[in-house]
Protein backbone atom coordinates (compact mmCIF):
# COMPACT_ATOMS: atom_id res chain seq x y z
CA UNK A 1 0.00 0.00 0.00
CA UNK A 2 1.31 3.27 -1.26
CA UNK A 3 -0.28 6.50 0.38
CA UNK A 4 0.96 10.26 -0.96
CA UNK A 5 0.80 13.10 1.58
CA UNK A 6 0.17 16.63 0.70
CA UNK A 7 0.94 19.29 3.22
CA UNK A 8 -0.20 22.76 2.05
CA UNK A 9 -1.46 24.23 5.50
CA UNK A 10 0.91 27.48 5.47
CA UNK A 11 4.04 28.37 3.90
CA UNK A 12 5.63 24.43 2.60
CA UNK A 13 4.94 22.70 -0.12
CA UNK A 14 4.99 19.66 1.54
CA UNK A 15 4.34 15.85 -0.95
CA UNK A 16 5.70 12.24 0.16
CA UNK A 17 4.84 8.83 -0.11
CA UNK A 18 4.75 5.85 2.24
CA UNK A 19 4.46 2.45 2.84
CA UNK A 20 4.00 0.44 5.72
CA UNK A 21 6.86 -1.90 5.39
CA UNK A 22 9.29 0.44 3.48
CA UNK A 23 8.61 3.63 5.65
CA UNK A 24 9.18 6.94 3.46
CA UNK A 25 9.98 6.26 -0.12
CA UNK A 26 10.12 9.37 -1.61
CA UNK A 27 9.49 13.19 0.03
CA UNK A 28 9.97 15.95 -1.42
CA UNK A 29 9.60 19.93 -0.07
CA UNK A 30 9.05 23.02 -1.72
CA UNK A 31 9.44 26.35 1.03
CA UNK A 32 8.31 29.41 0.40
CA UNK A 33 10.48 31.26 3.17
CA UNK A 34 12.21 33.03 0.87
CA UNK A 35 9.32 34.63 -0.82
CA UNK A 36 7.90 35.81 2.43
CA UNK A 37 10.91 36.62 4.10
CA UNK A 38 10.53 40.26 1.60
CA UNK A 39 7.69 40.77 3.49
CA UNK A 40 8.54 40.32 7.18
CA UNK A 41 6.20 36.96 7.53
CA UNK A 42 3.30 34.93 5.53
CA UNK A 43 1.28 36.41 3.41
CA UNK A 44 -1.37 34.38 2.69
CA UNK A 45 -2.99 34.95 -0.72
CA UNK A 46 0.84 34.65 -2.37
CA UNK A 47 1.46 31.09 -0.09
CA UNK A 48 -2.34 30.13 -1.83
CA UNK A 49 -0.64 30.88 -5.39
CA UNK A 50 2.40 29.20 -4.59
CA UNK A 51 1.03 26.18 -3.38
CA UNK A 52 -0.99 25.56 -6.76
CA UNK A 53 1.96 26.74 -8.72
CA UNK A 54 4.19 24.02 -7.10
CA UNK A 55 2.16 21.32 -5.80
CA UNK A 56 1.28 19.41 -9.16
CA UNK A 57 4.76 19.72 -10.18
CA UNK A 58 5.88 18.47 -7.23
CA UNK A 59 3.75 15.28 -7.07
CA UNK A 60 4.94 14.06 -10.13
CA UNK A 61 8.33 14.38 -9.36
CA UNK A 62 7.35 12.65 -6.31
CA UNK A 63 6.04 9.50 -8.39
CA UNK A 64 9.16 9.64 -10.61
CA UNK A 65 11.83 9.47 -7.42
CA UNK A 66 9.55 6.80 -5.89
CA UNK A 67 9.57 5.04 -9.82
CA UNK A 68 5.59 4.61 -8.79
CA UNK A 69 3.06 5.01 -11.70
CA UNK A 70 -0.56 6.71 -10.19
CA UNK A 71 -1.54 3.37 -10.38
CA UNK A 72 0.75 2.16 -7.72
CA UNK A 73 -0.88 4.62 -5.39
CA UNK A 74 -3.23 3.21 -3.14
CA UNK A 75 -4.16 6.41 -0.95
CA UNK A 76 -4.08 10.09 -0.69
CA UNK A 77 -3.61 12.34 2.64
CA UNK A 78 -4.66 15.49 2.47
CA UNK A 79 -4.03 18.40 5.55
CA UNK A 80 -7.20 19.83 5.86
CA UNK A 81 -6.64 21.97 9.09
CA UNK A 82 -5.67 23.94 10.95
CA UNK A 83 -3.97 26.61 8.91
CA UNK A 84 -4.27 29.08 5.99
CA UNK A 85 -7.71 28.72 4.22
CA UNK A 86 -6.58 29.62 0.64
CA UNK A 87 -3.61 27.55 1.11
CA UNK A 88 -5.24 24.31 2.75
CA UNK A 89 -8.08 24.40 -0.48
CA UNK A 90 -5.04 23.99 -2.81
CA UNK A 91 -4.03 20.98 -1.18
CA UNK A 92 -7.32 19.50 -0.43
CA UNK A 93 -8.79 20.17 -3.55
CA UNK A 94 -6.38 18.85 -5.38
CA UNK A 95 -6.04 15.32 -3.14
CA UNK A 96 -9.49 15.23 -3.63
CA UNK A 97 -9.22 15.35 -7.56
CA UNK A 98 -6.91 12.99 -7.73
CA UNK A 99 -8.55 10.33 -5.71
CA UNK A 100 -11.39 10.69 -7.60
CA UNK A 101 -9.84 10.54 -10.91
CA UNK A 102 -7.56 7.65 -9.67
CA UNK A 103 -10.28 5.59 -7.78
CA UNK A 104 -8.34 5.57 -4.45
CA UNK A 105 -9.47 7.07 -1.04
CA UNK A 106 -8.84 10.35 -0.23
CA UNK A 107 -8.32 11.16 4.06
CA UNK A 108 -8.64 14.11 5.48
CA UNK A 109 -5.60 15.13 7.80
CA UNK A 110 -5.30 16.85 11.17
CA UNK A 111 -2.06 19.00 10.80
CA UNK A 112 -0.84 18.68 14.06
CA UNK A 113 -1.27 15.07 14.65
CA UNK A 114 1.01 14.64 11.51
CA UNK A 115 3.87 16.62 13.75
CA UNK A 116 2.79 14.35 16.56
CA UNK A 117 3.00 11.33 14.60
CA UNK A 118 6.24 12.71 12.79
CA UNK A 119 8.59 10.68 15.41
CA UNK A 120 7.06 7.59 14.36
CA UNK A 121 8.47 7.65 11.27
CA UNK A 122 12.34 7.32 13.24
CA UNK A 123 13.95 4.03 14.02
CA UNK A 124 13.09 4.40 17.76
CA UNK A 125 9.57 5.20 17.39
CA UNK A 126 7.90 5.63 20.66
CA UNK A 127 4.88 3.25 22.21
CA UNK A 128 1.86 4.34 23.02
CA UNK A 129 0.39 5.93 25.21
CA UNK A 130 2.85 9.28 26.02
CA UNK A 131 3.21 12.78 26.47
CA UNK A 132 2.93 15.14 23.51
CA UNK A 133 4.06 18.30 23.21
CA UNK A 134 3.15 19.94 20.13
CA UNK A 135 5.45 22.95 19.80
CA UNK A 136 4.84 25.08 16.35
CA UNK A 137 4.18 28.38 14.79
CA UNK A 138 0.50 28.66 15.50
CA UNK A 139 0.07 26.14 18.41
CA UNK A 140 1.82 25.27 21.95
CA UNK A 141 -0.08 21.89 23.28
CA UNK A 142 0.64 19.07 25.95
CA UNK A 143 -1.46 16.29 24.72
CA UNK A 144 -1.77 12.98 26.26
CA UNK A 145 -1.97 10.51 23.78
CA UNK A 146 -3.59 7.01 24.91
CA UNK A 147 -3.77 6.22 20.65
CA UNK A 148 -3.97 7.52 17.21
CA UNK A 149 -6.72 9.93 17.41
CA UNK A 150 -7.09 8.98 21.34
CA UNK A 151 -5.80 12.70 22.66
CA UNK A 152 -6.55 14.49 26.04
CA UNK A 153 -5.29 17.99 26.24
CA UNK A 154 -3.38 18.45 29.14
CA UNK A 155 -2.36 22.72 28.58
CA UNK A 156 -2.24 24.66 25.88
CA UNK A 157 -1.03 28.32 25.43
CA UNK A 158 -3.08 31.01 26.37
CA UNK A 159 -1.84 33.34 24.22
CA UNK A 160 1.08 33.29 21.35
CA UNK A 161 2.57 29.78 20.35
CA UNK A 162 6.04 29.09 21.44
CA UNK A 163 7.02 29.31 17.74
CA UNK A 164 5.08 33.22 17.34
CA UNK A 165 7.13 34.60 20.12
CA UNK A 166 10.11 33.47 18.76
CA UNK A 167 9.34 35.01 15.12
CA UNK A 168 8.20 38.28 17.18
CA UNK A 169 11.17 38.09 18.86
CA UNK A 170 13.37 38.11 15.71
CA UNK A 171 11.06 41.14 14.22
CA UNK A 172 12.37 42.96 17.84
CA UNK A 173 16.03 41.85 16.84
CA UNK A 174 15.65 42.63 12.94
CA UNK A 175 16.38 38.94 12.38
CA UNK A 176 13.37 38.35 9.87
CA UNK A 177 11.38 35.80 9.33
CA UNK A 178 11.20 32.80 10.02
CA UNK A 179 12.19 34.08 13.61
CA UNK A 180 13.00 30.64 15.71
CA UNK A 181 16.37 29.46 13.68
CA UNK A 182 17.79 32.98 13.42
CA UNK A 183 16.93 33.42 16.91
CA UNK A 184 18.50 30.41 17.86
CA UNK A 185 21.65 31.25 16.31
CA UNK A 186 22.08 34.04 17.57
CA UNK A 187 21.25 33.08 20.77
CA UNK A 188 24.79 30.99 20.45
CA UNK A 189 26.63 34.02 20.53
CA UNK A 190 25.01 35.23 23.55
CA UNK A 191 25.96 35.19 27.31
CA UNK A 192 24.36 34.50 30.67
CA UNK A 193 23.78 38.11 31.33
CA UNK A 194 19.92 38.54 31.78
CA UNK A 195 17.38 36.39 33.84
CA UNK A 196 14.10 36.57 31.75
CA UNK A 197 10.86 35.27 34.03
CA UNK A 198 9.38 31.50 33.50
CA UNK A 199 5.91 32.34 32.75
CA UNK A 200 3.25 30.85 34.61
CA UNK A 201 5.16 28.23 36.04
CA UNK A 202 5.27 29.23 40.12
CA UNK A 203 1.42 28.15 39.76
CA UNK A 204 -0.29 24.36 38.81
CA UNK A 205 -1.26 24.05 35.80
CA UNK A 206 0.43 23.08 32.32
CA UNK A 207 -0.68 25.99 30.28
CA UNK A 208 1.81 28.47 28.79
CA UNK A 209 1.62 32.21 28.06
CA UNK A 210 4.35 33.20 26.22
CA UNK A 211 3.12 36.96 25.39
CA UNK A 212 4.22 38.26 29.03
CA UNK A 213 7.83 36.83 27.85
CA UNK A 214 8.07 39.02 24.73
CA UNK A 215 6.59 42.04 26.00
CA UNK A 216 9.31 41.30 28.89
CA UNK A 217 12.45 40.81 26.13
CA UNK A 218 10.76 44.22 24.12
CA UNK A 219 11.32 46.12 27.04
CA UNK A 220 15.10 44.81 27.91
CA UNK A 221 16.11 45.53 24.46
CA UNK A 222 14.98 48.92 25.23
CA UNK A 223 17.14 49.50 28.27
CA UNK A 224 20.04 48.41 26.13
CA UNK A 225 22.12 50.49 23.34
CA UNK A 226 21.14 47.24 21.06
CA UNK A 227 24.50 46.46 20.27
CA UNK A 228 25.39 43.01 18.53
CA UNK A 229 26.56 41.16 21.63
CA UNK A 230 23.40 42.72 23.28
CA UNK A 231 20.93 41.31 20.98
CA UNK A 232 22.69 37.73 21.22
CA UNK A 233 22.15 38.31 24.70
CA UNK A 234 18.59 38.60 25.14
CA UNK A 235 18.56 35.63 22.45
CA UNK A 236 20.07 33.67 25.15
CA UNK A 237 18.22 34.70 27.77
CA UNK A 238 14.91 34.35 25.67
CA UNK A 239 15.57 31.09 24.23
CA UNK A 240 16.54 29.95 28.30
CA UNK A 241 13.50 30.75 29.49
CA UNK A 242 11.48 29.36 26.83
CA UNK A 243 13.45 26.18 27.42
CA UNK A 244 13.18 26.34 30.76
CA UNK A 245 9.37 26.96 31.11
CA UNK A 246 9.17 24.06 29.08
CA UNK A 247 10.87 21.86 30.47
CA UNK A 248 9.00 22.66 33.69
CA UNK A 249 5.86 22.19 32.43
CA UNK A 250 6.96 18.70 30.49
CA UNK A 251 8.32 17.51 33.61
CA UNK A 252 4.63 18.35 35.77
CA UNK A 253 2.98 16.33 32.86
CA UNK A 254 4.91 13.19 32.95
CA UNK A 255 4.74 13.28 36.60
CA UNK A 256 0.89 14.36 36.61
CA UNK A 257 0.46 11.50 33.88
CA UNK A 258 2.62 8.82 35.24
CA UNK A 259 3.82 8.47 31.76
CA UNK A 260 7.81 8.13 31.39
CA UNK A 261 7.49 9.00 27.55
CA UNK A 262 7.60 12.20 26.02
CA UNK A 263 7.29 13.43 22.52
CA UNK A 264 8.20 17.03 21.17
CA UNK A 265 7.06 17.58 17.81
CA UNK A 266 6.85 20.75 15.49
CA UNK A 267 8.66 23.99 14.12
CA UNK A 268 10.38 24.95 17.48
CA UNK A 269 11.24 20.84 18.18
CA UNK A 270 13.92 21.40 16.13
CA UNK A 271 15.54 24.10 18.24
CA UNK A 272 18.74 22.80 20.34
CA UNK A 273 18.65 23.94 23.32
CA UNK A 274 15.46 23.31 24.07
CA UNK A 275 16.00 19.44 23.06
CA UNK A 276 18.79 19.49 25.37
CA UNK A 277 16.78 21.35 28.33
CA UNK A 278 14.01 18.28 27.64
CA UNK A 279 16.58 15.61 27.02
CA UNK A 280 17.89 16.80 30.91
CA UNK A 281 14.91 16.51 32.53
CA UNK A 282 13.81 13.24 31.84
CA UNK A 283 16.78 11.77 32.54
CA UNK A 284 15.95 12.90 36.17
CA UNK A 285 12.56 11.68 35.46
CA UNK A 286 13.50 8.11 34.13
CA UNK A 287 11.81 8.95 31.27
CA UNK A 288 12.21 8.87 27.43
CA UNK A 289 12.64 11.44 24.94
CA UNK A 290 11.32 10.97 21.57
CA UNK A 291 11.63 13.80 18.43
CA UNK A 292 11.07 13.38 14.59
CA UNK A 293 14.56 14.21 12.58
CA UNK A 294 15.06 17.44 11.73
CA UNK A 295 13.25 17.54 8.60
CA UNK A 296 10.19 16.39 10.03
CA UNK A 297 9.68 18.94 12.69
CA UNK A 298 8.85 21.53 10.85
CA UNK A 299 6.47 21.14 8.38
CA UNK A 300 6.29 18.54 5.72
CA UNK A 301 4.29 15.47 3.47
CA UNK A 302 5.97 12.40 5.06
CA UNK A 303 4.07 12.75 8.63
CA UNK A 304 0.63 14.11 6.56
CA UNK A 305 0.82 11.01 4.51
CA UNK A 306 2.45 8.53 7.53
CA UNK A 307 -0.91 10.11 9.78
CA UNK A 308 -3.25 8.84 6.91
CA UNK A 309 -1.84 5.85 5.99
CA UNK A 310 -2.53 4.75 9.57
CA UNK A 311 -6.29 6.17 9.51
CA UNK A 312 -6.62 4.31 6.09
CA UNK A 313 -5.28 1.21 7.54
CA UNK A 314 -7.57 1.44 10.27
CA UNK A 315 -10.39 1.34 8.08
CA UNK A 316 -11.53 4.91 8.10
CA UNK A 317 -13.59 6.33 5.07
CA UNK A 318 -14.69 9.89 3.70
CA UNK A 319 -17.52 10.83 1.41
CA UNK A 320 -16.52 13.35 -1.85
CA UNK A 321 -16.28 16.06 0.48
CA UNK A 322 -13.87 18.52 0.22
CA UNK A 323 -12.40 19.34 3.90
CA UNK A 324 -11.01 22.52 4.73
CA UNK A 325 -11.26 23.50 8.25
CA UNK A 326 -8.64 26.56 9.68
CA UNK A 327 -9.74 25.70 12.88
CA UNK A 328 -10.12 22.15 14.21
CA UNK A 329 -9.57 21.36 17.56
CA UNK A 330 -7.09 18.02 17.90
CA UNK A 331 -9.47 16.79 20.67
CA UNK A 332 -12.27 15.93 18.71
CA UNK A 333 -10.60 13.71 15.95
CA UNK A 334 -11.97 9.86 14.99
CA UNK A 335 -10.20 7.63 17.46
CA UNK A 336 -9.29 3.92 16.47
CA UNK A 337 -12.52 2.80 17.87
CA UNK A 338 -14.86 5.05 17.20
CA UNK A 339 -13.43 4.80 12.54
O1 LIG B 1 5.56 23.31 12.52
P1 LIG B 1 6.00 24.48 11.74
O2 LIG B 1 6.97 24.26 10.60
O3 LIG B 1 4.78 25.23 11.12
C1 LIG B 1 3.58 25.38 11.82
O4 LIG B 1 2.78 24.41 11.82
O5 LIG B 1 3.45 26.45 12.45
O6 LIG B 1 6.63 25.52 12.79
C2 LIG B 1 7.12 26.75 12.39
C3 LIG B 1 7.58 27.47 13.62
C4 LIG B 1 8.01 28.91 13.34
O7 LIG B 1 7.43 29.74 14.31
C5 LIG B 1 9.52 28.85 13.46
O8 LIG B 1 10.07 30.09 13.86
C6 LIG B 1 9.69 27.78 14.52
O9 LIG B 1 8.72 26.81 14.18
N1 LIG B 1 11.03 27.16 14.48
C7 LIG B 1 11.92 27.24 15.47
C8 LIG B 1 13.10 26.59 15.04
N2 LIG B 1 12.88 26.13 13.76
C9 LIG B 1 11.60 26.49 13.45
N3 LIG B 1 11.84 27.81 16.70
C10 LIG B 1 12.92 27.73 17.51
N4 LIG B 1 14.08 27.14 17.15
C11 LIG B 1 14.22 26.57 15.93
N5 LIG B 1 15.37 25.98 15.60
ZN1 LIG C 1 3.32 22.68 11.32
Amino acid sequence: MHVLGIETSCDETGVAIYHPEQGIVADLLYSQVKMHSEYGGVVPELASRDHIRFLVPLIQQCLLKANLTAQEINGIAYTAGPGLMGALLVGATTARSLAWTWKVPAIAVHHMEGHLLAPMLEPNAPKYPFVALLVSGGHTLLVQVQNIGDYKILGESLDDAAGEAFDKVAKMLDLGYPGGPKVSALAEQGQARFKFPRPMTNRPGLDFSFSGLKTFTMNTLNKTSKTAQDKADIAYAFQTAVAETISIKCRRALQQTGLNRLVIAGGVSANKQIRAALQKMVTQEQAQLYFPKLEYCTDNGAMIAYAGCQRLLAGQQENLEIYAKPRWAINSLLTFSTI
